[in-house]
């Protein structure tokens, strides 16, 4: 068989139309959106078509889309951004426990400056409930982020009823999602559902790397965190990645009808619990951590006596490509801070790993790296 590529959640493929339109745009129309003349013009174009698409994606104004460099310098913008702008209201933030570092580590650093932080503990599926989020929320709260989809677990967050016990408790506490693992997957719908930032990412979803977006609801105002030439109306500064923008359009084209029209990807879903079926049927002492409110693309399954690292590198010889943990930070074992907020008992601690599909996968593919997984543990065991 040729190469597998089950590690979807740390990127994706990109799609032939996504690698045509940015070398397309780079040969083509190289201006810096800035300038004045034609070519400006015409760099700016692919930018504002790209921004029109997600806003209508998301049911939101374009002029609510700021591009950045990804999910993480977008995290970053919303966050500390929201947290120095306000800070006269009160110094108190809530997030959790399950976050992805470029929330989490922006949480520890705004502590560092004088911030109080909230770190909610998920229950046993890697879910946080609207009552412990009632709890925690104070008169000096300003700015609560829970994430949609946790990229470790596929943990599927209650985002709209979380955003409902914010808004009832007191408008002027802001609402921050991270859904770079949920566009594309789930329906996002930012503005009914009382969210003030969403964050999304293009190389999640066979588009570039490089390329993300922060929606910002209208009026409000947070602090950019970087001084320059003032792009992306004062908020991001630097001149945008015309052709990576570009490129993110045909990845948002690519979304399956279903998930914009108000459902999660069926298909995807489907293929997720015919490979957990497969995983339960063959391998024996297996965990699935992925619990059944979970988005339709993530499997994280852990074995006792066995380290997931081993097992990884043990697929990659059969040109099978699965993680440990989320890409940027599985060398570090900062994803033991995930699995231990779920109390996963420390004889599976080491022995996780993550499947994560695309539709691009089949069922043919899950067979065969299913039983590749037990053949793998069965040799490792003995
Ligand atoms: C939930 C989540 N948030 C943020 C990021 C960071 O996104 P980017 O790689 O675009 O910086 C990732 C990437 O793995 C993620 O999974």
């Amino acid at each position: 068989m040729d190469e597998i590529y089950l590690d979807n959640a740390a990127t994706t493929r990109p799609l032939s139309e996504v690698i045509n339109r940015v070398t397309e745009v780079m040969e083509n129309d190289f201006g810096n959106p800035s300038s004045l003349h034609h070519r400006g013009a015409a760099a700016e174009r692919h930018i504002q078509q790209t921004r029109k698409f997600l806003a209508t994606l998301l049911e939101v104004k374009p002029g609510e889309i700021y591009f950045t460099s990804g999910g993480t310098e977008s995290n970053n913008l919303a966050l500390k951004g929201t947290a120095l702008n306000y800070k006269n209201r009160g110094q108190h933030l809530i997030t959790t426990q399950i976050e992805h570092p470029s929330v989490y580590n922006a949480f520890k650093s705004l502590e560092e400056t004088g911030f109080k932080v909230t770190y909610l503990q998920p229950d046993s599926r890697g879910i946080i409930s609207p009552q412990q989020l009632q709890k925690a929320l104070k008169p000096e709260t300003i700015l609560v982020s829970i994430m949609y989809v946790n990229n470790e677990l596929g943990s599927l967050e209650p985002v709209s009823k979380l955003a409902q016990t914010i808004k009832n408790y007191s408008r002027d506490i802001f609402f921050h999602v991270d859904a770079v693992q949920a566009l594309g997957k789930i329906p996002l719908h930012p503005q009914q559902d009382n969210i003030d930032l969403l964050t999304v990412s293009a190389h999640k979803i066979n588009g570039p790397q490089g390329v993300g977006a922060l929606y910002m609801k209208n009026g409000m105002m947070i602090k950019p965190l970087l001084e320059g030439g003032g792009q992306e109306r004062d908020l991001r500064s630097g001149t945008e990645n015309t052709p990576g923008i570009a490129g993110f359009l045909p990845a948002l084209k690519n979304i399956p009808k279903q998930v914009n029209g108000g459902s999660t990807d069926e298909q995807l879903a489907s293929l997720k619990q015919f490979t957990i079926r497969q995983i339960q049927n063959t391998i024996s002492r297996v965990q699935i951590n992925t619990p059944q409110q979970s988005a339709p693309h993530i499997i994280n399954i852990s074995l006792p006596d066995i380290k997931g690292e081993v097992l990884v590198h043990a697929l990659e010889e059969d040109d099978i490509y699965v993680s440990t943990g989320s890409a940027c930070h599985s060398r570090q074992k900062i994803n033991n801070r995930i699995l231990k907020a779920i109390n996963l008992s420390e004889k599976y601690l080491e022995g996780t790993i993550r499947i994560s599909l695309s539709a691009l996968n089949t069922k043919q593919e899950m067979e065969h790296t299913v039983h590749k997984i037990k053949e793998k543990i069965d040799y490792l065991h003995i």
